[in-house]
């Protein structure tokens, strides 16, 4: 859903590639038709079809088992994630309000910013409908996982493809809360080097923003790992065992009601909150540095959703 936009056109695009899936549906306010018919001629197995405007996000939408959500507008230099607030907040609740009604058994990935704020507002709306399933609404914040193993490879002169740094907290500036302690393989640096290391994993969007110039956010690294994300999700559902990402989730494990840790996937989606592990003393500083800002992001996407028309 925002299958024209920056990210959904090369996200559509990984997915059409992608041997799992039977069907992609794309939907947008614009170009659907268009995205649509140009991916179609792609000669992988995935149907394409193409579905424009809120009239048309029945046919879209049943029949789905997963959903992927990068729909809005994205930052400009200068903006922070909360910024784009007051535009997306309204067009996640409604499509997860149309979700409720065409595929109340789906699983929601969100990846709409401010993700703090817009799994908090997605959960409330299935709440209200009565379908809310919090092991199935998942806000994507597997860029900052991407973005940890990306920049520890390159300090480390390591294979990317082996590093795995597990990233908990929230999808924005200082609640994005890399756990380089438990990557592996193990890593360390000095701390002046792994201070700098984590302030650029949590300002890495912004680096995006900066180097676009007003020509919006990460687009093409956002659609990479949304389709990792998505592509884990299935491999979850078609029974495969032992698939982990990290996500931001409804979770019990900190004072924070939604938190991202690394959960195992399963054929029901979330099957097991796999926690925080042991951390380091400046880890749980940084994590109590989060709280704050990620409450009030969580408080910010309810009441959105809860307040009196
Ligand atoms: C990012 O982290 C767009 O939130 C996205 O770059």
């Amino acid at each position: 859903m925002g299958a024209s936009g920056g990210i959904g056109q090369p996200m559509s695009l990984l997915l059409k590639l992608n041997p799992r899936i039977s069907h992609l549906s794309l939907y947008d306010i614009v170009h659907t038709p268009g995205v649509a018919a140009d991916l179609s001629h792609c000669s992988t197995k995935a149907k394409v079809t193409g579905h424009m405007g809120p009239d048309q996000l029945k046919a879209c939408l049943e029949g789905c088992d997963i959903v992927v959500i990068p729909a809005g507008v994205p930052r400009k230099p200068g903006m922070t994630r909360d910024d784009l607030f007051n535009t997306n907040a309204s067009i996640v609740r409604d499509l997860a309000e149309a979700c409720s009604k065409f595929c109340p058994e789906a699983i929601l990935c969100i990846i709409s910013n401010p993700v703090n704020s817009t799994v908090p507002i997605a959960s409330e709306v299935l709440q209200k409908a009565g379908v809310y399933n919090r092991n199935k609404i998942f806000g994507v914040s597997t860029l900052d996982i991407v973005r940890s193993n990306t920049f520890i490879a390159q300090a480390k002169g390591l294979d990317v493809n082996q590093v795995n740094c597990p990233v908990v907290g929230g999808h924005s500036g200082v609640t994005i809360v890399p756990l380089i302690s438990q990557c592996t393989p193990p890593v360390s640096f000095p701390q002046d080097e792994r201070e700098k290391l984590i302030v650029r994993i949590q300002n890495a969007g912004t680096e995006v923003v900066e180097a676009k110039a007003g020509a919006g956010s990460a687009t093409l690294s956002m659609a990479y790992a949304g389709a990792r994300f998505t592509n884990s999700m299935l491999e979850a559902l078609n029974g495969e065992e032992g698939i982990v990402e990290c996500a931001y989730v409804r979770s019990d494990e900190t004072e924070a009601k939604y938190f991202a840790t690394p959960l195992l996937l399963g054929k029901n989606g979330l099957e097991k909150n796999l926690g925080l592990g042991k951390l380091l003393d400046y880890e749980a500083d940084l994590i109590k540095k989060a709280m704050p800002e990620l409450k009030k992001n969580i408080e910010k996407g309810e009441e959105f959703v809860n307040k009196k028309a």
